[in-house]
């Protein structure tokens, strides 16, 4: 059975304090019982403090970005090894906010996505359409070919090792959210698209989260999708009873 997972993205938020004490309200909010993976992805400077801090609880700290590269002169970057020194094992990798204003095309995001394997690591691949293109009709297409060029040259047993992220990109940060309906619609094709590639066990193994303005109100309609096996959340991930909510979807 594929995993479900709850992610959530706190992007360039939180400092040091604040991320501490959303850690700490997050393990207070947390039900009994958790039905799904959780993860938490807090911004690098944090990520030690936040694997020290979870220590124990059944949260994944993960890494929001890496580099591809191996280490040198890459200023400001972050490599994979540094990573996997503080105990991170997936990573996300292929955000719309990285494509658009980070200019990282499908080729970086391809490289970056072998990278993470290589490295035994598990990696979020996001994707998903701006509206103009939902508009004229061209998500699907535009989606599986960044599935495609990011994922179609590893090999079919390093597919474990992934996990899908649809966003739409008019659906993040904006309070609009995909009906649970087209969600499952791309979800299914992402889905159909993988297992034409690399069989259907595969794409049956391969869990495929929605994100995308995703909250306490309407996780729970989004995960009944059949093909929808959890979010990635952004906004909502910062307040702990809404995303400890979310979780409770499961
Ligand atoms: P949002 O962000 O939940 O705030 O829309 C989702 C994301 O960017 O991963």
């Amino acid at each position: 059975m594929r995993k479900n997972i709850v992610a959530g993205n706190w992007k360039m938020n939180c400092d040091m304090a604040q991320t501490q004490i959303l850690i700490e309200a997050l393990e207070r909010a947390m039900p009994a019982q958790v039905n799904c993976e959780v993860m938490i992805a807090p911004s690098t400077p944090f990520l030690f403090q936040a694997f020290n801090l979870t220590k124990g609880l059944s949260i994944e700290v993960v890494a929001q970005n890496a580099s591809a590269h191996e280490s040198g002169a890459h200023t400001g970057e972050t490599s994979l090894d540094m990573l996997a020194s503080l105990g991170i094992k997936t990573v996300i990798i292929g955000h719309s906010e990285r494509r658009d204003s980070y200019g990282e095309n499908d080729a970086i995001i391809k490289a970056k996505v072998h990278a993470v394997i290589a490295q035994d690591m598990r990696v979020i691949f996001c994707c998903g359409e701006h509206l103009e293109t939902r508009k004229a009709g061209n998500h699907i297409t535009a989606v599986t070919q960044q599935v495609e060029k990011a994922l179609f040259d590893l090999k079919p047993e390093q597919m474990k090792q992934v996990v899908v992220a649809y966003e739409p990109v008019w659906a993040i940060g904006t309070g609009e959210t995909a009906s649970p309906e087209q969600a499952q619609d791309m979800h299914a094709a992402i889905r159909e698209f993988i297992a034409n590639k690399f069989g259907s066990e595969i794409a049956n193994e391969t869990s495929i989260l929605y994100g995308g303005s995703v909250k306490d109100s309407n996780a729970a309609e989004l995960f009944a999708k059949p093909d929808v096996d959890g979010g990635l959340v952004g906004g909502a991930s910062l307040d702990a009873e809404n995303f400890a909510g979310i979780i409770k979807a499961f």
